[in-house]
């Protein structure tokens, strides 16, 4: 009597702890699948969250629309197979400010462009338009079969060309191009041999929107730091001197970055008395 009731007793222990060991783990798996549900839909909506606060930051426009038309471009695609044609719903969904006389473009000189048109408010590169500093630094892609944005596993640059970040940049410089007005700049960097690259945005989709009477003058801002290894009578700029639209008048300057830096942070100097 006595040993049957130990055995039951043994019996039931057993099956106790049985049963809390699989509530442990059934809890354990749920906690998981939360914080991992959490991470993932997080990571998905900061990208969301990031376009609209950045784009709200543009006083009246309809944000919600432009990220529809956006997303449209690149979701429930193959992600090396986004043209750049994607954007033109995009960029038919609101005016691009016109800039006349105060439109900046660049090639291999960001940091030294950027930190100028931060300096004063006068010059506009295509990274202070709204939809350049909504997407500025960003990455993202599509998949098909899914209406979602992903920010990682895309297409590296040099795996496929049309691919959804790399056809923005060049769709929008086009637009940038088109809507340029009056003197328009450029900032080319006079520390590298060839500063007129024909394989840079600026000269495969940039310069070939430029239209006379639009444009009525090309002023090359040649950065010059102290490893200068090239100036205005270079071969390549005479190249960008002969593809611009006829008309269209060329100025090169060759300015040091240091100029630049004083000049820029100068409130007395007009905009474009730096060169
Ligand atoms: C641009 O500059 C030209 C002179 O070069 C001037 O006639 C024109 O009014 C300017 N446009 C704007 C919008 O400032
Ligand atoms: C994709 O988006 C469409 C329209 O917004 C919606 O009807 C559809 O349910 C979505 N599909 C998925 C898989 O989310
Ligand atoms: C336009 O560029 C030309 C040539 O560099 C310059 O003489 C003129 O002052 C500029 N005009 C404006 C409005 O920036
Ligand atoms: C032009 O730029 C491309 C891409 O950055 C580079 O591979 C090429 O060497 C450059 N060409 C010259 C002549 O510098
Ligand atoms: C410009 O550079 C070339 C070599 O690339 C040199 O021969 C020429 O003297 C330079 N011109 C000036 C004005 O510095
Ligand atoms: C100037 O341009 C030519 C042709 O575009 C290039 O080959 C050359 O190396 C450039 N630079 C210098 C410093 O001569």
């Amino acid at each position: 009597m006595e040993s049957g009731e130990g055995r039951r007793q043994e019996k039931w222990r057993k099956r106790r702890v049985l049963i809390l060991a699989v509530i442990a783990v059934i809890l354990l798996a749920v906690i998981l699948a939360i914080v991992l549900g959490v991470t993932l839909s997080k990571r998905r909506d900061d990208f969301n969250t990031k376009f609209m606060e950045r784009c709200q930051k543009f006083k009246g426009y309809n944000c919600q629309k432009i990220w529809d038309a956006f997303q449209q471009a690149y979701v429930n695609r193959d992600p090396c197979d986004v043209p750049t044609e994607a954007y033109d719903p995009l960029i038919a969904t609101f005016l691009f400010d016109v800039l006349c006389n105060r439109t900046m473009f660049w090639s291999k000189t960001g940091d030294v462009v950027h930190d100028f048109t931060r300096r004063k408010n006068c010059f506009k590169t295509v990274e202070d338009t709204l939809l350049g500093s909504v997407l500025n630094g960003l990455e993202w892609c599509g998949k098909i079969g899914s209406n979602e944005t992903f920010t990682t596993g895309c297409p590296k640059w040099e795996e496929c060309e049309k691919n959804a970040v790399l056809s923005f940049w060049k769709r929008v410089s086009a637009a940038f191009g088109e809507f340029a007005c009056g003197n328009v700049t450029v900032m080319l960097n006079g520390a590298i041999t060839t500063p007129f690259n024909r394989s840079s945005i600026f000269a495969s989709v940039e310069v070939k929107k430029f239209k006379f009477p639009n444009v009525k003058n090309l002023n090359v801002v040649l950065v010059i730091q102290k490893n200068a290894v090239t100036n205005c009578t270079n071969e390549s700029l005479k190249n960008l001197m002969l593809e611009l639209d006829k008309g269209i008048g060329y100025h090169c300057f060759e300015v040091s970055d240091s100029h630049l830096k004083e000049c820029g942070s100068d409130p007395e100097k007009p905009c474009g008395a730096c060169w």
